[in-house]
């Protein structure tokens, strides 16, 4: 299986190989309607500030942007825009490496601590993705690629930053919840020495009629946050009151949405929220996505202190680890995943 940066490379790609052609939602790649609403913006100095009013307003604010998006800019964080421009180098150079330095990666299962590849699921998937990926399990178990030479270092530090941003929002979100502020970080073992962590690296190579291929079709995150930076290049598009919303994000800013586990822990009062990536003509596209959710053998259910009020139990609980293999068993699609959860009620 070759990878859609080969594909690319090689000599005089005019138009889109039929196997990556996006037939399902073609139409919807046409006539998808764009809005420029500005998404949430969060400031997190003020998430953090010892301000009570700033800090409850900014609360207020995230529980919002929980409720009605799903999504929100984070700014103000404090990662050095230095390591996050590192960050995206050494990815970058992660895919520019030679095919036989990443094929000690490639073909690799699930719970491997690195594996890189195309596609989705490229052994179920009908249609190939215009992406290539590589996943790490960075945490609690840090990995890391011997290539490039840097990338080992940069990696581990940006890791720890975004967990600590994941472990401050989850803080905010269960306040905005009217619970305890470590409520879901204890609940879930957020932010303590087995947590887990995924991150995701994605690149999307120039494609020479990108209306008929697609990044990343419909889905949602598995995890309670995922927190998502990109090289420059635009190609976000959250779904919000059924329309595709673009994402152009503020300079400096992470991308932050709620995950799957967010929507059962919460008993689907804080929905993952469904969101693709598109392709274009002009530029290579790197996006770096880190996926914070608890130990591998935490079952996530509902919090029962949401399950208040004559709300019953929406969801069944599952372990985490089988989540993540249930997702990855199938062909990326919508919120498919979490449906084998919902419980009639
Ligand atoms: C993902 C994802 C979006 C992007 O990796 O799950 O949704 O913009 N990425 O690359
Ligand atoms: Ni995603």
């Amino acid at each position: 299986m070759y990878s859609v940066k080969e594909l690319v490379e090689s000599v005089g790609l005019t138009s889109v190989p039929s196997s990556y052609i996006f037939r399902d939602t073609k139409s919807d790649v046409h006539c998808m309607h764009v809005q420029s609403e500005t998404v949430p913006i969060i400031d997190f100095s003020l998430l953090t500030s010892h301000d009570p009013d700033r800090r409850s307003e900014t609360i207020t604010r995230l529980g919002n942007a929980c409720l009605e998006w799903g999504f929100f800019m984070v700014i103000n964080h404090g990662v050095p825009e230095m390591l996050r421009d590192e960050m995206v180098r050494e990815t970058e150079s992660f895919f520019d490496l030679r095919e036989e330095d990443k094929r000690q990666y490639a073909g690799k299962k699930l719970f491997d601590p690195i594996r890189c590849g195309t596609s989705f699921n490229s052994n179920v998937d009908k249609t190939l993705l215009w992406r290539d990926y590589l996943k790490i399990h960075v945490h609690p178990h840090f990995n890391a690629p011997d290539k490039p030479s840097g990338f080992s270092k940069v990696l581990r530090e940006y890791c720890q930053k975004t967990r600590d941003i994941a472990g401050e929002l989850l803080k905010g979100i269960s306040e905005s919840l009217g619970l305890e502020s470590g409520y879901i970080n204890e609940k879930m073992r957020v932010g303590s020495s087995e947590s887990h962590q995924l991150l995701v690296a994605n690149m999307y190579p120039p494609c020479p009629q990108p209306e008929l291929a697609m990044g990343l079709p419909p889905h949602s995150d598995h995890g309670l946050l995922t927190i998502l930076m990109q090289n420059g290049i635009d190609g976000l598009q959250v779904m919000h009151e059924g329309n595709w919303v673009s994402i152009n994000p503020l300079p400096n800013s992470f991308l932050v949405n709620t995950g799957d586990h967010m929507e059962i822990l919460t008993n689907g009062k804080y929905k993952s929220v469904v969101h693709r990536a598109v392709v274009n003509s002009k530029a290579p596209r790197v996006s770096i996505g880190t996926a914070h959710g608890p130990p591998l053998d935490t079952v996530v259910s509902p919090a029962p202190e949401l399950m208040t009020d004559g709300v019953g139990q929406a969801y069944l609980g599952i372990k985490y680890k089988n989540y993540l293999e249930l997702q990855q068993s199938k062909t990326l699609s919508g919120k498919s995943c979490l449906d084998h959860l919902r419980l009639s009620i």
